[in-house]
Parts: structure tokens; C-alpha cells; sequence
């Protein structure tokens, strides 16, 4: 790929909504930070600081730790650091830490090409200011004299890190003078991601597809809506454009999605496009018993009750199932909902069709969660991979003979895939591949595997503009009882 196109950082930087008083601050104050006895008699005040502080700290507890950041910023359940943050300033962390995850690898070249040797253990928690300082300089609308100031700012106010301050401010005054020549030659590598993770890509889709799909991820999704009816007068009413797949698609949202028209009236639910393709597998529910075995948050649950079935909706987690039973309660789609384990529920009796959206790495998600290439391992893919093939087996005996099964998770990786499926296939003899054929679901022919699988990535569906382009990582493949 030739130098990364503008939009990429221009997106970002409209992503952002600056904090007014971390600006003024940048602005005004000579690029020098506080001194520690400055920062100690007032830490909390000086506008921006805490943000930062709080940024660096979730990015050591993703980095270092494995912590995924949805937990971290939870605005209920969050960390600590982020919960005592105001709502501006925990956007601001949230664009942070996406963009300084998105753009790791670059970040980390720009950074050691400034340090004369690299840092010392001791001083790990320095890498972290430096790559939320860089994040800022580099990707985001923050000036980059407010970004260098509350480095070292922040720099001094942690013993860890005070004799480097310095340093920091070196380090972060070269990248940003060097940044309009450095930058495009760095995007140019696309290696942003733990090496496990460019490796396994490449394995499974070769270098070219894997290169495509790693250039999506630097890309924020955009946001897909699955709607009760007439796609076309919601992507008039949203700015959005109606995909091929039925699902209307807005670039960037204006307001919360809660204040948007007909979300009160349960018009519509926020899915991503190829989200929406696995219960469409199912074909004709109409007055069918289905069971949606790892239902909450619910999306898939909605399209079987919307489409007339009867679902039962069952999920392990109380209260990602209560998620799920406010979602059906706004959309007004009732199912019987079941708090239980899906490889030992029993049901009374056996259902016409299961879908079983199972967890997974999330690999394909990464456009939405940069954590997650951090976050995850290979070992965990092995064993999400050991714990869906026995879901898989425990949802094939609660269908019907005759009945079909849909398998599906939003991972990138075959072996939560197309390497499960086929030993899925070799150990139960009574269950038959039904592949999908092309026509099945609108929109859906171009994702067809040549094994009647369905594989989704985020370098598909190019709608000639990398920010309304893309789908998330799927997987989805369809069985038969056989009677
Ligand atoms: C990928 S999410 C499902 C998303 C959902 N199908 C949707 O479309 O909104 C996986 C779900 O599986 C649930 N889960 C994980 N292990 C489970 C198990 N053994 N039995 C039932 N549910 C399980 C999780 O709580 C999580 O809600």
C-alpha cells in the first residue's frame, strides 16, 4: 500500500471531542510540564492530566495485563482511574487507547527510533506515557505542545518515571517535528498487531488478504443497523446508505444511539452486517421452535422472533441475559428466555432449528476492539476453539431429526471455523454440511466459501471508501439432522 490515505487520521481526529481546557492549557503554557512539587500540591487540577494518567494506566492493564478494555471503561463497572473521569474526558481516554492500540506497532518504531538505547525495566510504565503522548501527536486534534506538556507532566508526578522527564519530552518533541515526513513510511508496514496474530492471518488467508485485513482494522467501523422495515427510509433518516445485505449503514453517528429516531419505538437494533447473516441461515422460521443457544446480547434472538419464530433464547450469563430481555422488551419481540449452560441444558423437547452464535476470540472484531490482539493468545484460541466444538456437539442433539443448525462466531481464525466444522463433520455421522447456496440470503453470495461456508473479514465488501467499507470477521456454516 502506497502512504496511508488522509482520511485515516482525519477520521480520527473528527472522532475526537476535545477537551476545551486541555487545549487552552496546551496552548498557553510553555511546553516544560510541572514539577512534581507543582503536581503533587494538585494533581486532580491541572485540566487533562488525569485523562492521560488514566489512559497510560488501561493501556498497561490491556498491554501488560491481557485486561479487555470494554471491561476497563465500563462506565458502571469500570476501572477506578476511568469511572472518576468526566464524560468528555472519558471519551477522550476511550480515543486514546483505540488509537493508540490500532496504531501500536507504529507508535513503538517512532518511539524507539528516538531513544538512544531502549528503556529500562524499571521504567516500563514510561513506554505507556510515551505511546498515550504519541497516540495524541500523531493520530488525534490535540496540539502536540499540550500532548508533550502533560507527558512530562505526567512523567513527573510517578517516582517510577520522574527522572526521565526529560527524556519524554525529547523523545515526544522529535516525533512530533518529525511526523509529516515519518509517518507515511511507517503506516506503509502494516504491523501494528503481536506478531502471533500477523502469523496466523497470513496462514490462514495468505499475505495479500492478510495485508488487506490488518489495513481494515487501523479503520474504525462504522455503524450497521438491522431494521424492522423499510431500510430505505431509516438510511434516509440516518444519512446512511442500505448495504446489499438489507442492513442500513451510517459512517459516524451524530448523536447516541439512543437518542436517534424510532430507537424508542424499537425500530431497529445496531448489528453488524455480517452479524445479521447467521440466523438468516436458517431459512423459513415462520411458526418454527428455534433455539438460540449463546443469545444475549440478543441481536440474532430479535431477527428469529421478528421473522415469526418461536426462540427460545438461552445464555449462562444472568446478566448479559438481562441485556438481552431489556433489548426484546424495546423492540417488542417476546421470547422464552432461559438462564443455563448450553452443554448441559436439556430441553423438554426437541427444536425444529438452533443457532448457535458461540464465544469466540473475536478476532474479527478488531476494527471495533483494537485491544483484542492484545488481549488474546493462541492458547486461547485453542481452547475457545475445544469449548465450541462441544457446544456444537451438545446444540446438534437438541435438533430435530430433519432440523437445521447454524454454527457461528465472529473469530478470523480457521480454527474456530472451517478446521472445527470439518472435525465437527467427521465425529457426528448423523449430521450432514448443508452448504449455503448462492440466493439463500440477499447479499450474502459474495461471502459463500467454496466448502458452503460463510466467511466474512473486515477487507470485504468494498464500497469503493475504506470508511463505510468492510464487515466484521464471520464465520457461519449449516447443518442437517439427518432424519
Ligand atoms: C458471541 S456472544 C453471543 C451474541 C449473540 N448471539 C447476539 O447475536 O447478540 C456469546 C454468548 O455466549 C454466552 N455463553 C458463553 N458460554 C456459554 C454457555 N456454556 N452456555 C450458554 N451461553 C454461553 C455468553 O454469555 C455470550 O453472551
Amino acid at each position: 500500500m502506497g502512504p496511508q490515505p488522509d482520511w485515516a487520521t482525519q477520521r480520527l481526529q473528527r472522532a475526537v471531542v476535545l477537551n476545551e481546557e486541555t487545549t487552552r492549557h496546551g496552548r498557553s503554557r510553555p511546553a516544560r510540564g510541572l514539577s512534581r512539587a507543582e503536581v503533587e500540591g494538585g494533581g486532580e487540577k491541572i485540566p487533562g492530566l488525569a485523562a492521560r494518567q488514566a489512559a497510560a494506566k488501561l493501556l498497561a492493564a490491556v498491554v501488560d495485563a491481557h485486561t479487555p478494555l470494554d471491561g476497563l471503561t465500563d462506565h458502571d463497572h469500570g476501572h477506578p482511574n476511568f469511572r472518576a473521569l468526566e464524560m468528555r474526558d472519558r471519551s477522550l481516554v476511550r480515543a486514546i487507547l483505540a488509537t493508540a492500540l490500532r496504531y501500536r506497532g507504529t507508535i513503538a518504531r517512532l518511539v524507539a527510533r528516538r531513544l538512544e538505547r531502549p528503556l529500562p525495566p524499571k521504567a516500563h510504565q514510561l513506554s505507556h506515557v510515551l505511546h498515550v503522548a504519541a497516540a495524541q501527536i500523531l493520530f488525534l486534534d490535540i496540539p502536540d505542545s499540550a500532548a508533550v506538556d502533560l507527558a512530562v507532566t505526567h512523567a513527573k508526578s510517578d517516582p517510577r518515571t520522574a527522572r526521565f522527564s526529560g527524556l519524554v519530552n525529547g523523545v515526544l518533541r522529535g516525533i512530533a517535528r518529525d511526523k509529516a515526513d515519518a509517518l507515511p513510511t511507517e503506516l506503509d508496514r502494516h504491523d501494528d498487531t503481536p506478531e502471533w496474530f500477523r502469523d496466523r492471518l497470513a496462514a490462514a488467508y495468505g499475505a495479500g488478504k492478510a495485508q488487506a485485513i490488518l489495513a481494515a482494522h487501523r479503520v474504525e467501523a462504522p455503524i450497521d443497523f438491522t431494521v424492522k422495515s423499510d431500510p430505505e427510509r431509516w438510511a434516509l433518516a440516518f444519512g446512511g446508505i442500505v448495504l446489499p445485505t438489507g442492513s442500513v449503514r451510517v459512517e459516524r453517528l451524530a448523536a447516541g444511539v439512543a437518542e436517534l429516531p424510532g430507537f424508542a419505538e424499537g425500530e431497529w437494533w445496531v448489528q453488524d452486517a455480517a452479524a445479521s447473516l447467521p440466523a438468516r441461515l436458517l431459512g423459513d422460521v415462520a411458526g418454527r421452535r428455534v433455539a438460540d443457544l449463546c443469545a444475549a446480547p440478543g441481536g440474532k434472538t430479535a431477527q428469529l422472533v421478528l421473522a415469526g419464530a418461536e426462540v427460545t433464547a438461552l445464555d449462562s450469563s444472568r446478566n448479559r441475559l438481562k441485556r438481552l430481555d431489556e433489548n426484546l422488551q424495546r423492540l417488542q419481540l417476546p421470547a422464552t428466555l432461559v438462564e443455563g449452560d448450553a452443554l448441559k441444558y436439556e430441553p423438554d423437547a426437541l427444536f425444529d432449528a438452533v443457532l448457535l452464535d458461540a464465544p469466540c476470540s473475536s478476532t474479527g472484531t478488531v476494527r471495533r476492539h483494537p485491544d483484542v490482539p492484545w488481549t488474546k493468545a493462541p492458547e486461547d484460541i485453542a481452547k475457545l476453539a475445544d469449548l465450541q466444538s462441544r457446544l456444537l456437539a451438545s446444540a446438534a442433539r437438541m435438533v430435530r431429526p430433519g432440523g437445521r443448525l447454524v454454527f457461528s462466531n465472529c473469530s478470523l481464525d480457521p480454527a474456530e471455523g472451517e478446521l472445527l466444522v470439518a472435525a465437527f463433520l467427521a465425529e457426528h455421522p448423523h449430521i450432514a454440511l448443508d452448504p449455503i447456496q448462492p440466493g439463500d440470503v440477499p447479499g450474502a453470495d459474495p461471502f459463500i466459501a467454496s466448502n458452503g461456508a460463510i466467511r466474512t473479514t473486515p477487507a470485504d465488501l468494498d464500497l469503493g471508501r475504506p470508511e463505510i467499507s468492510g464487515l466484521d470477521g464471520f464465520f457461519a456454516a449449516r447443518f442437517l439432522r439427518l432424519p
